[in-house]
């Protein structure tokens, strides 16, 4: 028999948005909440967040735990703007492309800059530190936007060598990257990721497997890209109340359940109550147009989920 479990996932109103999906897991939540942020508050990064992030950093494996890595956190704001000096001097274009412009490191208050050795054999290690540092960071609410960008200007422009050497950067060690980090002041859509990209060896694929039962609250349940907070982004963003139920003032919730294919995809989209037709089909046109999702998953195998979204129709008050 089937297992199926109808879960809310969103109460979706044109004002208030809240969600609850049955299953929760921070971590991969975390990640998949994490987006290059090029956008900050005028807030700079309290000491003790840059100390976690610095820690979670250091924790990353490292081939032999050599830990050939170098770390340098910025908390000096003018040194930042005395290099963004140099850079408009000698950038005046990208300055004007960016209407957020506040800094050379996607105007972030705080920067992190990551050394590894000159011969590029420990990268790999630093790559991993960058990725920890940068999960840590958005744990704590805060956003990144890794660069190396900048890295080719400083390395290459003699005006910006006071930066380099303020960072003291060991001997046969070179500047990899910059993570700037900050408070966001805008919370950029998830970026499409190539899902084809991973092919599962000895086991069956989502596009193969011959299994159409639908599963729930397994080890990883189907999640929209970005985790709730996006997916409630989405819909309110794509929301368009029927002009007639908004004349009439018809409020009201629809609840509509669908499928989480094993490729993401949405199916079998049904209207299971509703206040008015014009809100049904609203509904249904959301559902129907969102994004794929990332399946749910039984073992190492993509499988179809089912879930029920309560759709709250309510009409601003002017
Ligand atoms: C090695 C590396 C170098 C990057 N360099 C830059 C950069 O110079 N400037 C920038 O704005 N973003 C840079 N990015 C951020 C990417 O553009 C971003 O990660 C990608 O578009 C995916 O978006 P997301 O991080 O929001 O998921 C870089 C990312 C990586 C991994």
């Amino acid at each position: 028999m089937k297992r199926v479990l109808f879960c809310l996932l969103a109460m979706i109103g044109v004002l208030s948005l809240t969600a609850q999906s049955v299953y929760e897991n921070e971590i991969i939540n975390n990640i998949m909440a994490r987006r290059s942020v090029r956008k900050y508050l005028d807030k700079p990064v309290e000491h003790a967040k840059l100390e976690a992030i610095a820690t979670a950093g250091i924790n990353a494996p490292s081939a032999m735990n050599r830990q050939n890595w170098a770390v340098r956190i910025i908390e000096d704001q003018k040194l930042l703007s005395d290099v963004t000096e140099v850079f408009k001097q000698e950038n005046p274009q990208m300055v004007e492309r960016d209407p957020n412009f506040k800094n050379m490191f996607r105007n972030a208050p705080n920067l992190i800059c990551v050394c590894s050795p000159a011969n590029g054999g420990n990268d790999l290690d630093a790559g991993l530190l960058c990725e920890n540092m940068m999960l840590a960071a958005q744990s704590l609410g805060l956003g990144t936007c890794i660069q190396t960008g900048p890295v080719r200007f400083l390395v290459s422009n003699e005006k910006a060598k006071f930066f380099l050497d303020r960072l003291d950067i060991p001997e046969g060690y070179k500047l990899l990257c910059v993570i700037a980090v900050g408070y966001p002041d805008e919370s950029p859509d998830a970026k499409p990721r190539d899902a084809a990209k991973v092919k599962y060896i000895g086991a069956s694929t989502p596009e193969t497997s011959k299994d159409d039962r639908i599963f729930v609250d397994d080890e990883f349940n189907a999640q929209f890209p970005g985790g709730e907070k996006a997916c409630m982004k989405w819909l309110s963003d794509n929301m368009q109340y029927p002009e007639d139920c908004l004349k009439e003032k018809i409020e009201g919730r629809v609840n509509v359940s669908f499928v989480v294919e094993r490729d993401g995809s949405i199916s079998e989209v049904k209207i299971k109550k509703s206040p008015h037709p014009s809100l049904s089909k609203e509904a249904e046109r959301l559902v129907k147009a969102m994004p794929k999702w990332v399946p749910a998953r039984h073992g190492n195998k993509a499988v179809r989920s089912i879930w029920l979204l309560p759709v709250i129709f309510k009409i601003p008050e002017s």
